[in-house]
């Protein structure tokens, strides 16, 4: 889904197995339909926040645009906030900002760039998780 459907292409990050990381994906009986994985990383928008970043986001082809991705996404940023995290922010890509748009992200203005990884455009996005009173 990520790779462009290529089975030849892996998606593994170096902090996968890490004990800070979390991953949270959504399956249909036994179908894994929807991955997501986040990573402690400063936030390139509040440094001084406790901010994780989200990578490899992605709904099964056949199944997206049916709110698996933000119900998967909520489930995931419920837990963050258990953990007592503040902000989360990604390399969103341009193709998905509607994504993340609707569900509470904001993009960073002169953010926009080709991923080294992919070549395709994105822009940096951040949510904050901390409640309405204290978010700026
Ligand atoms: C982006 C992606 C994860 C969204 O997952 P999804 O399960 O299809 O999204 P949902 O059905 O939960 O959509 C939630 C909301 O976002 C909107 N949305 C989803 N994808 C959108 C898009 N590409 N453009 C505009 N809006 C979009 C939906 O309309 C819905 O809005 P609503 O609540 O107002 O109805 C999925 O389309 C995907 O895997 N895309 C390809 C991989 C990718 O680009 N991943 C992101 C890498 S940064």
């Amino acid at each position: 889904m990520l790779r462009g459907d290529d089975p030849a292409t892996s998606v593994v990050d170096a902090r996968d197995d890490d004990e800070s990381a979390l991953h949270v994906a959504g399956l249909l009986g036994d179908r894994l339909v929807v991955t997501s994985s986040y990573y402690p990383s400063t936030s390139p928008v509040h440094p001084e926040r406790v901010s994780y970043q989200l990578r490899y986001m992605a709904t099964d082809f056949d199944v997206q645009g049916r709110g698996y991705g933000a119900r998967v996404a909520s489930v995931a940023e419920a837990m963050l906030r258990e953990r007592g995290v503040e902000e989360i922010w990604a390399n969103g890509r341009d193709t998905a900002l509607g994504f993340y748009l609707a569900t509470g992200w904001a993009t960073i203005p002169g953010s926009e760039h080709l991923s080294a990884e992919t070549r395709l455009p994105h822009t940096m996005i951040y949510k904050s998780l901390l409640d309405d009173a204290v978010r700026s």
